[in-house]
C-alpha cells in the first residue's frame, strides 16, 4: 500500500513544512510531501520545496484574480498530486469551499496557541503570543486542529505544552512553541499515516 500523500499549504517562511518533509524522509516514514503550494512566490516554503525536489505551485490572487478560480486551482492541484491529507502550516488565507468540500475532515491546520485559548480572526504570528503573555497563562504551545468553515473551530486533534517563563517576550515564547510544532506536526501526521496504511492493509 502506498503511502499518505501530504500537500501542504504555506505562506512563509514554511518551517513546519520543513519539519514534515524532513520527517517524511525517514526511512519508515509511512507518509510523503506531495505537493507544496503557496500564494507567496517568494516564499521560503516554495524556495526549500524546490531544492528538495518537492512539486511546488504557486497559486494566489495575482495568478488567480477570481476566489472562485483560485479555490478551484487548490483543489485541482491537490486532486492531480494524489493528495489524501492537506495541511495548512503558517497559510495566511482562507481555504474556499470546494477545497473544503473535496477534502472534508482531511484538512489539519497548526496554530500556535492551546486552543480553544487565543484563536480566531487576527489571531496569528505574535499577536497570539502577546495574547498569551497579557492574559498571564502558565502554559502555552501548539495545537493541531481539522479545519472547518470557521478560524480555529475545529476538532482539536494534538497539543504540546510549553512553558511560559518568567521574562519571556513575545519573540522568546514564540520560539519555544515554534520548536515544539516541529515536533507536534509531524508525530500527528505520523499517527494519521500509520493508521491509513493499517485501514488500507486489510482490504
Ligand atoms: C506557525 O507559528 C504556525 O503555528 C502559524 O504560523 C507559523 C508558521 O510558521 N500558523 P512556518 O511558516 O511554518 O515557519
Amino acid at each position: 500500500m502506498g503511502k499518505l500523500r501530504v500537500g501542504v499549504l504555506a505562506s512563509h517562511a514554511g518551517s513546519n513544512m520543513r519539519a514534515l518533509h524532513q520527517a517524511s524522509l525517514a526511512a519508515d516514514a509511512d507518509f510523503v510531501v506531495a505537493v507544496v503550494i503557496s500564494n507567496n512566490s517568494g516564499s521560503g516554503a516554495l524556495a526549500y520545496a524546490r531544492e528538495q525536489d518537492v512539486a511546488t505551485r504557486h497559486l494566489s490572487g495575482r495568478t488567480h484574480p477570481d476566489p472562485e478560480a483560485l479555490d478551484d486551482a487548490i483543489r485541482a492541484t491537490l486532486v492531480q498530486h494524489g493528495v489524501d491529507y492537506v495541511v495548512t502550516a503558517g497559510y495566511m488565507r482562507k481555504l474556499g469551499p470546494l477545497v473544503r468540500k473535496e477534502f472534508s475532515g482531511r484538512i489539519l491546520n497548526i496554530h500556535p496557541a492551546l486552543l480553544p485559548r487565543h484563536g480566531g480572526h487576527g489571531m496569528y504570528g505574535l499577536a497570539v503570543h502577546e495574547a498569551v503573555l497579557a492574559a498571564g497563562d502558565a502554559v502555552s504551545g501548539p495545537s493541531v486542529h481539522l479545519v472547518d468553515e470557521e478560524y480555529d473551530t475545529g476538532a482539536v486533534l494534538a497539543q504540546r505544552e510549553v512553558p511560559v517563563l518568567p521574562g519571556d517576550t513575545v519573540e522568546s515564547l514564540a520560539a519555544r512553541v515554534l520548536d515544539a510544532e516541529h515536533v507536534l506536526l509531524p508525530q500527528v501526521v505520523a499517527g494519521i499515516a500509520g493508521e491509513h496504511r493499517q485501514g488500507s492493509s486489510g482490504q
